[in-house]
């Protein structure tokens, strides 16, 4: 591997390597990875990865993010927000790995204390945070991961005055000022947004918005889907506020689910922020669209 550390024999003695991230063609790197190993065991899922490193621009330096491969397969990804934080991605057959991540990390952390959010279920990285010195820690913020089998999905009901439609080209302003009036203070441009449509997975035909007489967007739902696990990740959904408690959101996000399923998808999953009142309304509008937990994040500190 081309610029790659050699740091110990694989399976079949094949030698992983580290290399850092180089560029975009890394993403769809990483998300190999994700792709291979997704269940309801990880945190992850193609569209994070999609979304996260694309929707806010020039934070790559934020960013220094590694990558290990066995014969050219990405075994494990870590990915740290500058100064403390880190997201990382061990297949779960190489649990040995993450000991490796955590110590890249140390490497690059800006700050003596770290602070690491996973999924409850990832028993693998738990074990390698508690082996690196890491202790959980009873945070009163954390995320709920939720899913909807979407066999059998209501339809749509648009609100009087509104009607539900996909993204469609020349739409870009629009589609940013209803994410910033949902997400004020939002660090979204139009260059970011573009970044992230030109980013895999994204469709524009899973990017849907609720669109009122004037031609405003009142709402809207952006759908990431995985193939190769039928599954689809709802990241972002927002309404202006002028427009709230109308039933745009449920409404675009069903029309959004819709053609998800449409699209080959069996479940969706999200993941809203329990304890912070800006996302208040966020885990209350999954389960109205009858969306059920099934993990939550934890956090560990050191
Ligand atoms: C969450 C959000 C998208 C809801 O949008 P909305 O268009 O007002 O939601 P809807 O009117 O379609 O509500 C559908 C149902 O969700 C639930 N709900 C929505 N907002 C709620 C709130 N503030 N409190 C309690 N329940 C709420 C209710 O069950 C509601 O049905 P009801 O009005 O018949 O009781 C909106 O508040 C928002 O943009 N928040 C900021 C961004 C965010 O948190 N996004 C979600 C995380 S990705």
């Amino acid at each position: 591997m081309s610029g790659g550390q050699a740091v110990g024999c694989g399976m079949l003695g094949r030698m992983i390597t580290m290399r850092r991230y180089a560029g975009p063609e890394d993403l769809r790197a990483m998300q190999s990875l994700t792709e291979r190993i997704w269940s309801l065991d990880n945190y992850c899922h193609v569209g994070d990865q999609a979304w996260e490193r694309t929707h806010i621009a020039g934070r790559e330096a934020l960013h220094p993010t590694a990558l290990w491969e066995d014969g050219g397969e990405v075994v494990a990804w870590g990915w740290a927000f500058l100064p403390d934080g880190l997201h990382f991605l061990v297949d779960p057959a190489r649990p040995e790995l993450a000991d490796e991540v955590l110590r890249w990390f140390d490497t690059v952390a800006e700050s003596e204390a770290r602070s690491i959010t996973l999924l409850d279920r990832e028993t693998h990285l738990r074990a390698a945070l508690e082996r690196q010195g890491y202790r959980l820690e009873d945070s009163p913020v954390y995320s709920d991961y939720m899913r909807l089998p979407l066999d059998d999905l209501p339809e749509p009901v648009a609100p009087q005055g509104f009607r539900l439609r996909h993204v469609e080209p020349g739409d870009l302003a629009r589609r940013v000022a209803v994410h910033q009036a949902a997400w004020q203070p939002s660090k979204v441009t139009e260059e970011s947004y573009r970044t992230a449509m030109g980013t895999w997975p994204y469709r524009s035909t899973l990017d849907w918005v609720a669109e009122a007489e004037d031609d405003t967007f009142a709402a809207s739902c952006l759908i990431w889907l995985d193939e190769r696990n039928r599954v689809g990740e709802l990241e972002p959904v927002g309404t202006d506020p002028r427009f709230r408690r109308r039933g745009l959101a449920r409404a675009v996000c069903l029309a959004a689910l819709g053609a998800l399923r449409d699209a080959g998808a069996d479940q969706a999953v999200v993941y809203p922020v329990r304890g912070l009142a800006k996302a208040a309304a966020a885990a209350p509008l999954y389960e109205d669209l009858g969306f059920v937990p099934y993990g939550r994040t934890v956090t560990y500190v050191r």
